[in-house]
């Protein structure tokens, strides 16, 4: 069983964007400059912003935090994504999610160049992505692709059930995988909720996508001898015995599935460090392509 090392890879990838910065520097050009927009002061989302900008500042890109106060209205925000849409200093930015209740957060996504969108969420993006074109990938179904290309975990032709069917993992992951390249041509079913006898589906399964958010839901007896996993879950579960009072579990009952599998994402550790390094990426990219 080989671990699909999340924690590892993320640093190999936030390194070489590094050293693609110092290149740029030497050469005189200007860095990428990302920005991300934070509604409020929600706990998770400072935690997830904080470290997004340090990573930023890491690989030497310039950064820019935009507080906002939680009772902001939607029209004062869009005014901001305006004037974001229009700064050609920037890069992208990113509008952090989830936003307050009053604020419609499809509007708000639809507002953003798809140019600067780098989190991949407006529908140019995810058009563009499902016609094979340059597009800003969300940054989870990228760093999934990433892994397993690096890895080079054996994808064509192979059976991938996809558990999960959200706009920014599921949908786009069982794209990714049945298009043509590195990572791809794989036969995808994609499974949900709805789904019945999910069991019989996943013990034909070559490669699992559990993207469901119910922890240690998948277990041994649904897998078959030799199976990929890749677990996308983190749910918090109480644990006093914990100094944080919770652990983090994946969707996948780790240490059973681990004794069947060729390669397995551990959670944390996995999937979860690439989104950031993921981010940096298509930052990274959209200074190259110089779309702005
Ligand atoms: N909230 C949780 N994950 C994400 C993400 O990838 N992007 C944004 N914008 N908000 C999030």
């Amino acid at each position: 069983m080989t671990l699909l090392d999340g924690k590892q890879t993320s640093k190999e990838i936030k390194e070489e964007i590094k050293t693609t910065v110092s290149e740029m520097k030497a050469r005189g050009e200007r860095v990428p400059h990302l920005a991300a927009v934070l509604v409020g002061d929600d706990g998770a989302s400072l935690t997830y912003v904080g470290s997004k900008v340090r990573s930023c500042e890491y690989v030497g890109f310039d950064s820019t935090l935009i507080r906002l106060e939680a009772d902001i209205s939607e029209s004062t925000l869009l005014k901001q994504i305006d004037q974001l849409n229009r700064d050609d200093t920037l890069d992208g930015y990113i509008v952090q999610l989830p936003l307050p209740k009053h604020i419609n957060e499809e509007k708000i996504l639809l507002a953003i160049d798809p140019n600067k969108d780098v989190d991949g969420f407006h529908p140019a993006n995810f058009g563009r992505m499902a016609l094979e074109l340059d597009a800003f990938i969300p940054a989870t179904p990228f760093g999934i692709m990433q892994l397993l290309e690096r890895y080079k975990v054996p994808t064509s032709g192979k059976h991938c059930v996809v558990v999960g069917r959200s706009h920014i993992v599921g949908r786009p992951i069982s794209i990714l995988m049945s298009q043509k390249g590195t990572a791809g041509n794989a036969t995808v079913t994609v499974a949900h909720s709805r789904t019945e006898n999910l069991a019989d589906l996943t013990r034909q399964a070559d490669i699992i996508v559990m993207a469901l958010g119910i922890p240690e839901y998948l277990t041994a007896d649904m897998v078959k001898e030799g199976v990929v996993i890749i677990d996308v879950g983190i749910t918090r579960v109480a644990d006093q015995s914990h100094p944080k009072g919770y652990v983090i579990r994946g969707d996948v009952a780790f240490d059973e599935v681990a004794e069947k599998a060729s390669f397995i994402t551990p959670v944390p550790g996995g999937v979860g460090p690439m989104t950031i390094a993921m981010l940096l990426k298509n930052t990274l990219l959209a200074r190259q392509w110089n779309l702005t």
